[in-house]
């Protein structure tokens, strides 16, 4: 067969000197990132590239190095670069790219089978156990992002509620409606996962919390004993490592007690805050997580490997067979071989077919270890508590909620303040230097900055205040004239 035949390069000379100019492109980006715009709107000619029909024929792999050069990474969402600060995205490192484009060209199939690459994840999972506490028999697994971790604790939580047999019959026979408990601060994936799983949003009881964002105890306690008496059945309560808004953490220990007394499955949605275990001055903090039944947790925000790598760690691994494994002919395990194997992802979650989240991940922690990443997780906490600062001496400036880890919300003081943050926001976006974003703290509109990035530091945090100063004067001028 002629490689004209096959997908592979004609010359295989001149696609690797394409390819190693794409590299050199990447590298460029990557050590450039301070000089570009964090974001820049595509302008409408740029959109327009992208609604061409289906290409009958190729084009030169230079020709698409320079569309992407041209038409793509300026363009894009922003968070690898040191003035983003919205919605707790991280920022990636290059140990993790360069584990991403081996992982592409592997393109390893990770549902299972024997070979090296799920002895990576493996690692990976051991050293995630021994990050968390949790004992060795312990099971996990990468998936997407917190979001779908979320889900499948709940579905793991399902099935130790009502065994291995609820995955045939489904919720339809079962005699009490099943309930689950978070705070109010929870992230909205976990009411969209109650509902995917067929329980219902409405199940979720959203318990509230103090002023430090954390649940309130006594309210969980009361809103369990409340729906036992009401004929419900409750079997999972999810404790918050660092809630959305404001980085808060529900007193584990307390939550774990809980959770045992009442016989509920205990799950950590710790998105980007379970990664605190690395931080010595946040992990005392964390007292609990490591007697949690199962945490969700993203490598891909504090963790800094690049999109995507959420991780799911269940304590007790039969349990997590129970809830995804299933028999198929054509999935037959094998005593040797290559459909041997004792670890098939598949049976641990949705996935048959997976890719190499493991070897970024692997990389990032190899090539910078986890005293390294705890350093981030130190730092970005102490730009957060440098704004709060700087908040608190600007009089145009109100502080809207604590600033327990890495985020901190506040809002410009003047006229209309929900209008006048979000336009705020909006002309930050449009001028490129810094990229908060905005979200509602007790009803009121505040800008929300996130530090998770490496890259990040106080020179952004200046620009951050400077400029909402001087967008939130200009606003308020323009409103007057
Ligand atoms: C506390 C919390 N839970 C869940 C999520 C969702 O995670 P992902 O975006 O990885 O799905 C986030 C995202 O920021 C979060 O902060």
């Amino acid at each position: 067969m002629s490689a004209a035949e096959t997908l592979d390069p004609e010359s295989w000379p001149a696609a690797r000197a394409e390819a190693h100019r794409m590299l050199d492109d990447v590298l460029d980006h990557i050590a450039g990132l301070r000089g570009q715009p964090v974001w820049q709107e595509p302008p409408a000619s740029v959109r327009a590239a992208f609604r061409e029909p289906l290409p009958r024929a190729g084009a030169d792999l230079a020709e698409l190095r320079s569309v992407f050069n041209e038409r793509i990474a300026p363009y894009s969402s922003g968070n690898a670069h040191p003035g983003f600060m919205g919605w707790v995205q991280g920022g990636g490192a290059l140990a993790g790219v360069i584990g991403e484009m081996l992982a592409a060209g592997l393109n390893s199939n990770l549902g299972g089978r024997d070979h090296m690459p799920l002895q990576v994840e493996q690692q990976v999972l051991a050293w995630t156990r021994e990050m968390f506490g949790f004992p060795e028999d312990s099971s996990g697994l990468f998936v997407t992002g917190t979001s779908q971790a979320n889900f499948l604790a709940v579905l793991v939580a399902r099935t130790r509620a009502f065994g291995r047999g609820v995955r045939a019959l489904g919720l339809a026979g079962q005699a009490a409606p099943l309930t689950a408990y978070a705070s109010r601060a929870a992230h909205g994936c976990i009411a969209k996962a109650m509902d995917m799983a067929g329980i219902g949003s409405d199940q979720l009881r959203l318990v509230a919390a103090d002023e430090a964002h954390r649940i309130d105890l006594e309210a969980l306690k009361a809103a369990i004993a409340a729906d036992r008496r009401k004929g419900f059945r409750p079997f999972l309560i999810v404790g918050n490592a660092g809630t959305v808004d404001v980085g808060a953490i529900d007193d584990l220990d307390a939550l774990a007690d809980i959770a045992g007394a009442e016989e509920l499955h205990f799950h950590v949605d710790g998105a980007f805050g379970a990664l605190g275990v690395l931080a010595p001055s946040v992990a005392p903090r964390l007292k609990g997580l490591e007697r949690a039944d199962s945490v969700a947790f993203d490598w891909h925000k504090w963790g800094q490997v690049p999109y995507d790598a959420g991780f799911l760690l269940v304590r007790d691994r039969g349990l997590h067979l129970d809830a995804f494994a299933a028999e198929a002919p054509y999935l037959r395990r094998a005593r040797s071989g290559l459909a041997g194997g004792d670890f098939w992802p598949c049976d641990y979650g949705p996935d048959l077919s997976r890719g190499f989240r493991a070897l970024k991940t692997w990389f990032t922690l190899k090539a910078y270890g986890a005293e390294a990443l705890g350093g981030v997780i130190e730092r970005t906490c102490a730009l957060a508590r440098e704004l709060q600062a700087r908040v608190a001496s600007e009089p145009e400036l109100e502080l809207l909620a604590p600033v327990p880890l890495n985020i901190v919300c506040f809002r410009y003081r003047g006229p209309d303040p929900d209008r006048l943050n979000g336009d705020i926001v909006e002309a930050l976006h449009a001028e490129g230097r810094v990229a908060p974003s905005l979200t509602r703290i007790d009803g009121q509109v505040a800008i929300r900055a996130a530090f998770v990035n490496h890259r990040t530091q106080s020179c952004d945090v200046e620009a951050l205040v400077s400029s909402v100063l001087a967008a939130g004067r200009d606003l308020i001028q323009r409103q007057a004239a």
